[in-house]
């Protein structure tokens, strides 16, 4: 199998899964015990948050581990309104289901009310976007994500809030940094963020595991009340073999960061090279700032998921612009917030590659796409006649 969908998960490092076995077998204490063995789970989690601190130049007591990004994105938003009678929510118009449902559930509550932010045709923020963010008052909350998850492109947060003065004005802001962990240099403080969401699984980490970075001034209502783990904002016994996990990964992706983009963005320049030679195929959002390792794209003629099933079957991995972000098979939202038509949306496809790609696969991949469109052509000219 050739694997080319590292958006929507990657593999576990074995550096990652010989560090979580320990916590699956013979060192399974309750990190809330006094005994030896709940010490060296709670030491093995302590460890993992100096790591997952370290990959955002952030300090240990500023992470927040959640069950997931999913959830690390409710705690930001709900957990934050929690604490007030009303306010505004701005939302990039192209987030994740995890930032724009919560948000529509906030905006049900009395007091509530989200304003989207639309982007250009380049799926950056648009000059309404902007207009839109310079009427944001103090408290109100503003979450736009660091990089899209279908089209890769980078939205320059810090420049265009540094712009809008939004910290200053005493304006809360969240990013969902899921994508970008991993492939860009992140820093915290540098970002000008007080809540950043982080996943493990996009990072060669295990699934079910996340974070949210925060600056303590910020005040969270916990969304899950029990014991009084992590500071008190997300009860549970914690997932400690994920937790040790997730610390590996981060530390992995961290140390390897500028070797692994240099190696994703010579296989992407190759890709997209051999995508630009066929007929028909446009990249989308290719003079904007993206993730080194995504490509999205439209075809001429066939449909995304009927050109999923014949890569499927001849064991190529990647995915349609139906199915990126959704259970429910719909057109992609953020190609259709692009300005894409309905039809251009049905024929798109994203390949995102993995620090674990060759370019000989990335060949193969070029050359089986090029032989599905001429099979699925042949076979449409054929019906028509
Ligand atoms: C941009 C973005 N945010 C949030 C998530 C959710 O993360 P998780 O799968 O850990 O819930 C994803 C996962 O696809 C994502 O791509």
């Amino acid at each position: 199998m050739i694997y080319l969908d590292n958006n929507a998960t990657t593999q576990m490092d074995s550096t990652v899964v010989e560090t979580m076995l320990p916590y699956l077998g013979e060192k399974f204490g309750n990190p809330s015990s006094r005994h030896r063995q709940g010490r060296a789970a709670r030491a093995a989690i302590d460890t993992a948050r100096e790591q997952v601190a370290c990959l955002v130049s952030a300090h240990p007591s500023q992470v927040i581990f959640t069950g997931s990004g999913t959830e690390a994105n409710n705690l930001a938003i709900k957990g934050y309104a929690a604490g007030l009678v009303s306010g505004r929510l701005f939302i990039g118009s192209t987030e994740h289901p995890s930032v724009t449902k919560t948000a529509d559930q906030q905006a049900r509550l009395d007091g509530w009310f989200k304003v989207a932010l639309p982007v250009t045709e380049n799926g950056l923020l648009s000059d309404e976007a902007m207009a839109l963010l310079s009427t944001a008052k103090p408290g109100d909350l503003v979450s736009v994500m660091l990089a899209n998850n279908e089209t890769g492109v980078i939205q320059p947060i810090s420049e265009l809030y540094g712009q809008l003065g939004l910290k200053d004005k005493g304006i809360v802001i969240h990013t969902d940094a899921v994508q970008a962990a991993g492939k860009i240099a992140l820093e915290f403080s540098v970002l000008g963020v007080h809540m950043l969401t982080l996943s493990a699984h996009k990072i060669h980490g295990p699934k079910g595991i996340g974070a949210l970075i925060r600056d303590k001034s910020i005040v969270l209502e916990p969304q899950m009340n029990g014991g009084g783990h992590e500071a008190g904002l997300r009860s549970g016994t914690e997932n400690v073999a994920a937790i040790a996990g997730f610390g590996a990964a981060a530390e992995l992706v961290h140390e390897a960061l500028a070797q692994t983009s240099e190696k994703l963005l010579a296989l992407r320049t190759r890709l997209e090279n051999g995508l630009r030679a066929i007929p028909g195929i446009e990249i989308i959002a290719d003079k904007t700032e993206r993730l080194v390792n995504t490509s999205c794209f439209t075809m001429a003629s066939v449909e995304g998921e009927t050109m999923l099933m014949m890569l499927d079957k001849a064991g190529i991995a990647i995915a349609s612009g139906s199915a990126c972000s959704s259970h429910d098979n719909a057109p992609s939202k953020t190609l259709t917030e692009m300005g894409l038509d309905k039809s251009r949306v049905r024929r798109a496809l994203r390949v995102s590659l993995g620090k674990n790609n060759t370019e000989n696969e990335v060949d193969t991949f070029l050359d089986t796409l090029k032989m599905k469109l001429a099979s699925f052509n042949s076979v449409v000219s054929n019906v028509a006649i």
